[in-house]
């Protein structure tokens, strides 16, 4: 039985935990090929031996996506192994330094600032170059934050930031590249069941009751149900879907 991936070679920045090893694991189930990538081997040797257990074909490659030239070369790891890239989900990102703006560090500002907005920006044009000179183009879609809309939240305003940037990076190269070919939307999760949602020194457990308290649906998203808000950009149902952020928040920006 083909799926939507059959055949497809999808790579996935910051694939060793959270929405981005769930959004590789989506892809494989779905028959692709996955290249995943993230500063440290061996959660990423992980998540390739879960995609391989799924009965997916999966390759890992250490980069760090503030680095052109990791970019550049996991790009061309992906077409080496697998022929071509179909599909890129720009997902790595950190939050640092939590707390009023005018006590943050530069350093944690650079740090998001660098991970956030340039890893997004390097990986798009690392892509896209690629993706442009395929026949098929290609579908890119970029994880950016309901923070980066409008949800408010003191102490989280340089983050925001970077990820109204990441929102503002889909639309104009959506509009830039939808000509050659390369179709870019994003994903804009709320509070996700990853570490990153966890205020500090917050348990799973507090953070469940502080969602019944703060969210409309009552509780976290969970990485699957964010997948497939990527898996659905990234495929072709969502072929006249351009420059757009699909929100997967239960309900905290309605
Ligand atoms: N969880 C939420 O509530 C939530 C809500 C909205 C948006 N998001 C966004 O969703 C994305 C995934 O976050 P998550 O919740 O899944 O958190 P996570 O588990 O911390 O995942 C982040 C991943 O990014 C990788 N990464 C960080 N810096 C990198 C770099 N310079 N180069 C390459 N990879 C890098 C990390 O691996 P290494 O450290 O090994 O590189 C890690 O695997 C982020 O962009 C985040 O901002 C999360």
């Amino acid at each position: 039985m083909t799926s939507r991936f059959t055949d497809r070679t999808a790579l996935v920045t910051g694939a060793g935990s959270g929405i981005g090893r769930a959004v590789a694991l989506a892809f494989a189930a779905e028959g692709a090929n996955v290249v995943v990538a993230g500063r440290r081997r061996g959660p990423l040797d992980e998540t390739v031996a879960l995609a391989e257990a799924a009965g997916g074909k999966a390759l890992a490659v250490t980069a760090d996506v503030s680095r052109a030239a990791d970019l550049q070369a996991a790009v061309a790891a992906a077409v080496e192994r697998f022929g071509s890239l179909d599909v890129a989900v720009n997902n790595a990102g950190v939050f640092h330094g939590g707390g009023p703006l005018a006590d943050l560090s530069e350093e944690d500002w650079h740090t998001q600032l660098g991970i956030n907005v340039t890893g997004v920006f390097l990986a798009l044009q690392a892509e896209i170059r690629q993706m442009r000179t395929q026949p098929a183009g290609g579908a890119i879609v970029n994880i950016a934050s309901t923070f980066g809309l409008h949800k408010r939240q003191p102490g989280a305003t340089a983050y925001a930031a970077t990820k109204a940037a990441v929102s503002v990076l889909t639309r104009g190269a959506a509009l830039d590249h939808i000509g050659d070919g390369v179709r870019i939307n994003a994903v804009s999760p709320g509070a996700t069941a990853t570490s990153m949602s966890l205020r500090p020194g917050e348990t799973e457990a507090g953070r469940a009751e502080r969602m019944q308290r703060e969210v409309p649906l009552g509780r976290v998203a969970s990485v699957e149900e964010v997948a497939a808000a990527v898996l659905y950009l990234a495929s072709d149902d969502a072929a006249s879907v351009v420059g757009t952020e699909l929100v997967v928040d239960s309900g905290q920006t309605a």
